[in-house]
């Protein structure tokens, strides 16, 4: 799995439309950084899990947080170096299996749809587990991933995603479910809230986008999001 993210890391900004991945950038890092400037000024040190090509270390870089990343794929680190070259950002090759991080090091953490990427759940709370080791006490976990409890975008994942993308073309997914994560499967871990938000999908045309945009905050707000294609939940060290 780690060559089949060595063997797309040049290509992978092109698996998803510009338009798809700007929006989605941009509504995640303005989530996280909500809930960061709630929780308090002392949330400022963050560690970027999985972190591929690296758009997210930029943003959050960019929005004054004091950044570190790794990823377990070497393609993809050196695509995330690349992205964030000049920039005072440590970037490394690591798995969150094994986190390359002392103890109790980082006021925050996320993770952004890698943590399907593990096999079995075992291995899942393995991950948690990891990510509790390297935050403070107090500290925040935010895990991105699809929300596959609502079947539509388990389908759509499993049967139209992989026609449009190369991104999980390696068999490995195993859908983390938001109704696992609230049932708190680490001691300690809290999940204070899961939010859910967006309906487009990824081979929504650019011309369509200003609209459906629209649209989408229309349904977010009548739904409350319930029904959505992705959801953040927020994790709290106790
Ligand atoms: C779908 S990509 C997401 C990349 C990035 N987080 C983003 O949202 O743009 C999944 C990433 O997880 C990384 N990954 C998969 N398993 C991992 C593991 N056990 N430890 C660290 N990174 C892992 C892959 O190399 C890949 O870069």
């Amino acid at each position: 799995m780690k060559n089949h993210f060595d063997r797309i890391a040049q290509d992978y900004d092109k698996q998803i439309p510009k338009h798809i991945q700007t929006h989605l950038l941009k509504k995640k890092s303005a989530f996280m950084k909500k809930r960061l400037l709630a929780a308090g000024k002392r949330y400022r040190k963050g560690l970027d899990i999985g972190c591929g090509t690296g758009h997210y270390l930029k943003k959050m870089d960019h929005y004054g947080y004091r950044m570190t990343g790794f990823d377990f794929s070497k393609g993809m680190v050196q695509e995330a170096k690349k992205q964030n070259k000049g920039k005072n950002i440590n970037i490394t090759e690591g798995s969150i299996l094994k986190i390359p991080h002392k103890a109790s090091q980082f006021d925050f953490a996320y993770t952004i749809n890698v943590m399907h990427h593990l096999p079995t759940l075992k291995k899942q709370k393995e991950a948690l587990k990891e990510v509790y080791r390297i935050l403070k006490p107090g500290g925040i976990f935010f895990i991105h991933e699809v929300n596959t409890d609502n079947p539509l975008f388990k389908f759509y994942m499993n049967y139209i995603f992989p026609m449009t993308s190369r991104i999980d073309d390696d068999d490995t997914e195993l859908w983390l479910s938001a109704k696992w994560i609230k049932k708190n499967p680490v001691k300690g871990f809290i999940c204070e809230d899961i939010l859910y938000f967006t309906f487009l999908p990824n081979f929504l045309p650019k011309f369509l986008f200003p609209l459906s945009v629209k649209l989408e905050s229309h349904l977010e707000k009548i739904t409350k999001g319930k029904q959505g294609a992705h959801y953040m939940a927020l994790l709290k060290k106790s």
